[in-house]
């Protein structure tokens, strides 16, 4: 469905068709360009293309999976007979060999997960036809929506159910999210990732596959629990799951989010790629700030374009609440690490109504120990980053649950100052942060990124401070301790964190 619409960038677009054309004449060979559909439960078809090129002994592939983007792939090899590939960002890889006029093919993903054999039919240049590209609208600045005073707090479905996320999915989640304390502790937004989508009725409006047979209920079951609900599309014809995108509808979609009752939309670049040259970027995102505006609904606007084109510089002027500075986070120490750590250069794009996201917590989910979660958890806390929960809430260890709800460890995130921590030394795999918060108290973090315990020794000078605190509190052990004179020294856990509140 989602590749339909598509339209190729040019030059490639020539170059497949051609090859497309080529493709049922060598019924022995491989080049050319192949359509390989997905059928999904929830009535959906997926389409991704692969085009492959040899000559000689090399052959050179670019996949568009999903349709949602183009990637060129390097490392192509035989092995018995297959040619085999992989595209290593999106966890797929390929085994393909030809069979009569098509191609055999065995997919790979979930990081392995899941194995499909499927059939790839020669595609067609309809296959790879995307739409005219519509020009993007002036650049100019939106006012600020008056959401996000403190960053969102909430549940994204994605990094635990992917695509087995449905109504149902969404509602025990909602009811979770009150028993076990975290909407208490400040958790709203419940948050529908991809994959939701079917397409578009006779109108052009967006129609929820049978996952989600009606939305606008699901809105009010979610608010008859004092929470908020949230939705995914993304600017181009096709979402990053290769699901029905916004693409040419807008205007159309945000009034449907508003009918609905939605409160939340992340809006994820993928197939935009496909159509808009990079530099369009801030207008294309503009468009649908400037939708979200015209709604008539209050509706919290989440950018997801992975940093690109210093996003921090012009989200609140496209009328961002959030937007994603990294890519994809994994459910690993390096993961986390890379996404987490990397982001003191951009302290000060935080402020009120508008946040850095370095993307959404992976506590739970269990790739970590409890002590690396609790220092992801610490450390997006100390970035005053969107705390969106990505574990499934109905089924917490006690571990998790005080992780997530640990109200001190919040309070350091919600301060309604705004300001994102940064880094004020970096010694030996032992990184020091510091967040200004209100009322001239601060937070402090020792992170130890070594696998061993660390004794770690600072003075109150470090952290700027001419004496002794009057309070020190840690906010792991929920225990207030006695400052000594010249600093503090403690022993840190490895991959752990203290957490401490100063006064
Ligand atoms: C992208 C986003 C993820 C998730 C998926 C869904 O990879 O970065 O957070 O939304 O798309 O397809």
């Amino acid at each position: 469905m989602a590749c339909r619409r598509a339209a190729a960038l040019g030059r490639l677009l020539v170059i497949a068709a051609a090859l497309a054309l080529r493709a049922p004449a060598l019924a022995s060979g491989l080049s050319g360009a192949w359509r390989m559909d997905e059928p999904k439960d929830s009535g959906v078809v997926l389409h991704t293309i692969i085009i492959l090129r040899q000559s000689g002994v090399a052959t050179e592939a670019t996949v568009m999976p999903n349709c949602a983007v183009e990637i060129p792939v390097r490392d192509v090899r035989v092995e018995g007979g297959d040619l085999v590939f992989a595209i290593a960002d999106w966890g797929w890889s390929f085994r393909v060999r030809p069979e009569g006029a098509d191609l055999r093919v065995i997919l790979s993903y979930d990081r392995g997960k899941t194995e499909v054999v499927r059939i790839a039919k020669p595609a067609t240049a309809a296959d790879m036809q995307l739409p005219a590209a519509a020009a993007p609208p002036a650049l100019r600045e939106l006012p600020a929506n008056g959401l996000a005073a403190t960053p969102p707090m909430g549940w994204n479905s994605w990094n635990h159910f992917s695509e087995a996320v449905d109504d149902r999915v969404i509602r025990e989640t909602a009811d979770a999210m009150v028993a076990s304390g975290m909407a208490a502790a400040g958790y709203t937004y419940v948050n529908i990732d991809d994959t939701w989508e079917l397409g578009r009725d006779a109108q052009g409006s967006i129609v929820a596959n049978r996952k989600f047979p009606d939305m606008r209920a699901l809105a009010a079951y979610v608010h008859g629990r004092g929470l908020k609900l949230g939705i995914y599309s993304s600017p181009g014809p096709a979402t990053c799951g290769g699901y029905e995108g916004s693409y040419g509808h807008e205007e159309q979609d945000a009034r449907t989010y508003a009918a609905w009752g939605i409160d939340y939309l992340k809006y994820d670049w993928c197939s935009a790629s496909r159509v808009y040259p990079p530099a369009q970027v801030r207008a294309v995102y503009q468009r649908m700030g400037s939708a979200l505006q015209a709604c008539g609904r209050p509706i919290v606007y989440s950018l997801c374009e992975y940093g690109m084109g210093d996003v921090w510089t012009w989200g609140p002027a496209a009328g961002a609440n959030l937007w994603r500075t990294t890519g994809d986070i994994q459910d690993n120490w390096d993961s986390m690490c890379a996404n987490g750590f990397s982001q003191d250069r951009l302290a000060r794009y935080a402020a009120p109504g508008h946040w850095n996201d370095p993307d959404m917590l992976e506590v739970g989910n269990g790739g970590m120990s409890p002590a690396e979660y609790r220092t992801h958890f610490s450390l997006w806390c100390m970035l005053a980053a969107p705390l969106i929960a990505g574990n499934d809430l109905r089924a917490m260890s006690r571990d998790t649950r005080e992780i997530l709800t640990n109200r001190e460890a919040i309070a350091v995130d919600q301060d309604p100052l705004g300001r994102q921590g940064s880094v004020i030394s970096r010694r030996g795999g032992v990184e020091i942060w510091t967040k200004a918060m209100s009322g001239g108290a601060r937070a402090l973090a020792v992170f130890n990124r070594n696998a061993d315990d660390r004794e770690v020794s600072l003075a109150w000078s470090d952290i700027g401070m001419a004496s002794k605190p009057s309070a020190l509190r840690d906010l792991w052990r929920h225990a207030d301790l006695v400052a000594a004179g010249r600093g503090y020294s403690g022993r840190v856990p490895g991959h752990g964190v203290t957490l401490l509140l100063v006064r």
